[in-house]
């Protein structure tokens, strides 16, 4: 059994940067930082020549501090630009982004571009694949673009991914054939920042109230069910929610004052309009940093058709639920009226719930706490898609093996990966051209939503994800092509998980 040396306050709050200070903490920490797959010197993103033909997009990216109205709040936050969300940066398949990162924030950053195969130099994350990017600095994101679909971009440092740093990505297919007449990209998140804590207070806050815990083992499953010290506790039922069946058991740890669309709080909502009887594809990104939502659009079945990018046959559902870092794509036949697009909060039962509008009529708008029948109805847990022919990987046997086990607890708040937190665990291992299978555990009583980077995983079924939503005790097989050389993180999409270590490297060999 491995012993987790007591966290200190600094190794936890700078994550996977922290591990470069990693030897000064307990001396019974398995791995060194070598082992864990963390440097600290990078090449940087020497620039790709595009080839003849290859269109290059170039934007610059400034992230800064921003006053930001959500609809009658007015936070203080960070942002892209001006606005919460950032600008959508869109391309097609296979052209070059280019994107200057100018940081005219008090901290360091980065950009990390989630979901898509990109080169490794392109990643984003600090101490596996680049030195964080210091205030006043600027660092050039450089990388083509492999696969159609929805994505979207936050930063890799700290909790900044709960502040307003996000923004979608889209990335077109000239060849497809688009049989829709709209789209709309809708973005959730949950907002504390400017409120009179930031995500950093927040962490804090997590970390004293699991107190100093006890021996310090990351067992898993015995440290997993600690009483949640005052916070969201996402057990069923609670103040009159219907919450349904509880498929992700305690889904969050952080109490949110609101819930947003497009950076707009559900009593001033963002409006679509469109014309009865249109075929519009909507695009949902789940940017939040510790709330999964059940999604449904009122009077309306959605058909679901891709998942994390990629194709899905096509499910008609009532809801769905999206955890932190998915993306779903839905096509809808729109009815005539006005009608509520809501995100509700799994678990929670403060902030209400995320609210946009649909409007093809005149009409009155439904109220900011409206509950469409369809939350109730049939509600799809993502896993459960089956994988479009073209999505499929090539039909072929694993020929490497790894374990991931998920662990940790809300008391002590520690989260970490086999064993340990990031710095203090040991890298997995792939060959480059090999067939990975990574034995994916959730040894918790919690819900988290894992992440690989770089790679598309394909679930037994075939499904292939990139973020995948892990019930309590749940275990997955996930397959991975290792056609894409580099060192990445795999993580919980949670931020204050993956802050606090529940991050691991798989490196190519
Ligand atoms: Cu969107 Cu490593 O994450
Ligand atoms: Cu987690």
């Amino acid at each position: 059994m491995t012993h987790l040396p007591h966290p200190t306050r600094r190794s936890v709050l700078l994550g996977g940067l922290g591990a470069l200070g990693v030897t000064t903490l307990g001396a019974c920490a398995r791995s060194t930082a070598a082992d864990s797959g963390i440097a600290s010197s990078f090449p940087g993103p020497s620039s790709l020549s595009p080839t003849a033909g290859q269109r290059v997009v170039s934007r610059t990216l400034t992230a800064r501090r921003r006053t930001v109205d959500l609809g009658g709040p007015k936070v203080s936050t960070w942002t892209y630009g001006n606005s919460v969300p950032g600008p959508v940066l869109r391309a097609n398949v296979g052209d070059v982004l280019r994107v200057t990162l100018d940081n005219r924030l008090p901290e360091d950053t980065t950009i990390h571009w989630h979901g898509i195969a990109l080169r490794q130099a392109a990643d984003g994350v600090p101490g596996l694949t680049q030195n964080p990017v210091a205030p006043g600095e600027k660092f050039v994101y450089e990388f083509a673009v492999p696969d159609p679909g929805t994505y979207f971009f936050h930063p890799h440092v700290g909790v900044q991914l709960d502040r307003g740093l996000y923004a979608p990505l889209i990335i077109d297919d000239p060849r497809e054939p688009g049989d829709y007449d709209a789209e709309w990209i809708i973005v959730l998140d949950d907002w504390v920042d400017g409120t009179g804590r930031t995500p950093d207070d927040v962490l804090e806050e997590l970390i004293a109230a699991g107190g100093s815990g006890g021996s310090g083992g990351m067992g898993g499953m015995d440290h997993g069910s600690g009483d949640m010290g005052g916070m969201d506790h996402g057990s069923g039922d609670m103040g009159g929610m219907s919450m349904g069946a509880s498929p992700w058991g305690d889904a969050g740890d952080v109490t949110y004052p609101y819930f947003l669309v497009n950076g707009r709080v559900a009593t001033a909502p963002e409006t679509f309009r469109a014309k009865a009887g249109q075929r519009v594809r909507l695009r949902i990104i789940n940017a939040a940093s510790d709330t999964i939502f059940t999604v449904a659009l009122g009077g309306h079945r959605l058909r679901i058709t891709h998942t994390d990018g990629f194709p899905v046959k096509p499910a008609e559902v009532d809801a769905f639920y999206i955890g932190m870092g998915e993306r779903y794509d839905a096509i809808v036949t729109l009815e005539d009226g006005v009608f509520p697009l809501v995100a509700r909060p799994f678990g929670k039962t403060s902030g209400g719930q995320a609210v946009a509008l649909v409007r093809t009529a005149s009409g009155r708008a439904p109220s900011a706490g409206v509950n469409p029948s369809e939350l109730s109805g049939q509600v799809l847990i993502g896993s459960d898609l089956q994988p479009a022919e073209s999505a499929r990987l090539a039909d072929r046997d694993a020929d490497a093996q790894v374990d991931l086990a998920l662990q940790g607890s809300m008391q002590p708040y520690q989260w970490g990966i086999n064993g340990a937190p990031f710095g203090q665990n040991e890298a997995l291992h792939v060959g480059e051209g090999q067939r990975l299978r990574i034995k994916a555990v959730n040894q918790t009583m919690m819900t988290h939503p894992l992440h690989v980077h770089g790679h598309t995983f394909a679930l037994p079924s075939g499904l292939r994800k990139d973020t995948l939503l892990m019930a309590p005790m749940e275990s997955f097989a996930l397959e991975v092509e290792a056609d894409n050389p580099g060192n990445w993180a795999v993580h919980c999409h949670n931020a204050y998980h993956g802050e606090a270590g529940m991050m691991i490297a798989l490196n190519y060999s």
